[in-house]
């Protein structure tokens, strides 16, 4: 896998959702999973419990690369301690027209507008039942259907955590994708109060509370330090149980000037906005709210800084893109 940067040299010359979808119909191919543990080591065992889940290590998959839970046991095979599926949405959808995805890559970054094409919670939930890896958790990163009223949101979310509960392992509400419209005053806290309530009593008719799973808030790099106060507040007073920081950022400045594109900006430039926002809900929280710390991690480096920042996990989707399938062994192995 050193070959990597040869590969990607070729795969670079492509449309990136073609090269996505090429990508998961290899992966999710049974004999991709058995292929890639024959050719890659194991990846360092540096496990750590978070919300009450043991992790065999702190890198995951972040939301948006495999929405549908299709390659699951082809990211165990390449070192991930955990995968976060989705966004899933109540009913399937297709999302914005294409081309919806853009590279980056003297910048390392991509700029998307997928908004929340999936195969809709039903099919998620299936291929979640199957039988799968017991030690490598899955988050389920829920969302709304776009043609759902903001103001009914809340029942979407519901409607997801219901019927992915018995399978994943912890759920992130995603209030932050910049890529459905309204979807972001969701992080007014106001509306995240309103929709933990929802979530979580949604949650209590489900299961003892002895075998509750943690429900997670995944917020934008787009705030400033008030609101993202605000949010852990609200966060903790309705009973979130963690964060995800951040998604994408509709900064694009870090881009070259060109036409303008739609859509949210990860990979390297988005790294000190998250590190930022990592290390102000961390105090904000007095370190009690568990964080997912996630954008623009690369290289060990980031991976250290985005621990020292007050994450107690880490997730990667273009940093998987610019380094291949040994990410999660850069990442945990310091040299
Ligand atoms: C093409 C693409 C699709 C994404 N789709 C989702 C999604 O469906 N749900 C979500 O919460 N985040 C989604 N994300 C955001 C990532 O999960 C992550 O928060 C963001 O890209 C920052 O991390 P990175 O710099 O490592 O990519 C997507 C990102 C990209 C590049």
């Amino acid at each position: 896998m050193t070959m990597y940067p040869l590969l990607r040299s070729a795969l670079f010359t492509q449309d990136p959702e073609v090269i996505h979808d090429l990508a998961l119909a290899c992966l999710r191919h049974p004999v991709a999973a058995r292929v890639l543990r024959s050719i890659l080591p194991p990846a360092p065992f540096c496990p750590v419990t978070v919300c009450g889940i043991q992790f065999r290590n702190p890198v995951g998959l972040a939301a948006g690369f495999d929405k549908n839970a299709v390659a699951l046991d082809a990211w165990a095979a390449m070192g991930f301690g955990f995968v976060e599926v989705g966004t899933v949405t109540p009913l399937p959808q297709h999302g914005n027209p294409k081309p919806r995805i853009h590279r980056f890559p003297a910048q390392r970054a991509i700029v998307n507008s997928m908004g929340f094409p999936n195969d809709g919670s039903d099919a998620v939930a299936r291929r979640l039942e199957a039988p799968r890896d017991p030690a490598m958790p899955i988050g389920a990163n829920l969302g709304k259907n776009r043609g759902t009223p903001i103001e009914d949101a809340a029942e979407d979310y519901a409607a997801c955590l219901r019927r992915l509960y018995a399978s994943a392992d912890y759920f992130a509400l995603n209030i932050s994708s910049p890529n459905t419209p309204g979807l972001r005053h969701l992080q007014d806290a106001g509306a995240i109060r309103a929709l933990l309530a929802r979530v979580t009593s949604e949650r209590d008719s489900l299961t003892a509370a002895a075998a509750r799973k943690p429900i997670l808030v995944k917020i934008a790099p787009d705030l400033d330090d008030e609101q993202i106060g605000q949010i852990v507040s609200a966060a903790q007073d309705a009973g979130a149980d963690g964060l995800v920081a951040t998604n994408t950022t509709t900064d694009h400045s870090a881009l070259p000037n060109r036409i303008p594109l739609a859509g949210g900006l990860s990979g390297e430039p988005l790294l000190e906005r998250s590190l930022h926002v990592v290390r102000t809900a961390r105090a904000r929280s007095d370190g009690a709210l568990p964080i997912v710390g996630c954008g623009g991690v690369a290289r060990r480096e980031h991976f250290e800084r985005m621990i020292e920042a007050g994450a107690s996990l880490v997730q990667v989707y273009t940093g998987f893109v610019y380094e291949g399938p040994l990410i999660a062994h850069k990442l945990l192995r310091a040299s």
